[in-house]
């Protein structure tokens, strides 16, 4: 082997391992950031607090409409997911982006239609 290969092959390594050790030290936050599995029992419980303190504890209405399965089936899920995420402009509905992710928010739209936190 000669010496030039030697030495960029040591450097190639010398990349990969800088490499991985970012992956592993950006790894945690990125399941932060990114889909987390969601958590039913946070989520039920933040539906029926959160939402519930203007949907309703029973989620049959209050300042905001009712979030019953009956009324859930004129949206279908993407939509229920996007007014979750981003809220209803003008309107008190606030955007949960913040504090809910994608995956979180579709449990949720999934739940709604299923009656399940009613
Ligand atoms: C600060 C009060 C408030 C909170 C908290 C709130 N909402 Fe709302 N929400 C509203 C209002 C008001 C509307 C009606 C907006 C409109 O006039 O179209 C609404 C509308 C909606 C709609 C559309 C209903 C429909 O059929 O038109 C969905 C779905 C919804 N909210 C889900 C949620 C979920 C899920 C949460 C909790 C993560 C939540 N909301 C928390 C006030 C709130």
């Amino acid at each position: 082997m000669s010496p030039m290969t030697q030495r960029s092959q040591k450097r190639w390594r010398w990349w990969r391992e800088a490499l991985s050790a970012i992956a592993f030290a950006v790894a945690p936050y990125s399941t932060v950031a990114g889909d987390t599995v969601p958590d039913p029992v946070k989520l039920a419980n933040l539906v029926r607090q959160d939402c519930g303190s203007c949907h309703g504890l029973t989620l049959k209405g209050g300042l905001g409409k009712p979030l019953t399965a009956d009324r859930m089936t004129q949206w279908d899920r993407s939509q229920i997911v996007h007014i979750i995420l981003d809220g209803v402009p003008g309107t008190p509905m606030p955007p949960w982006r913040p504090l809910l992710s994608e995956a979180d928010a579709r449990w949720i739209a999934d739940s709604l239609k299923k009656g399940m936190l009613q």
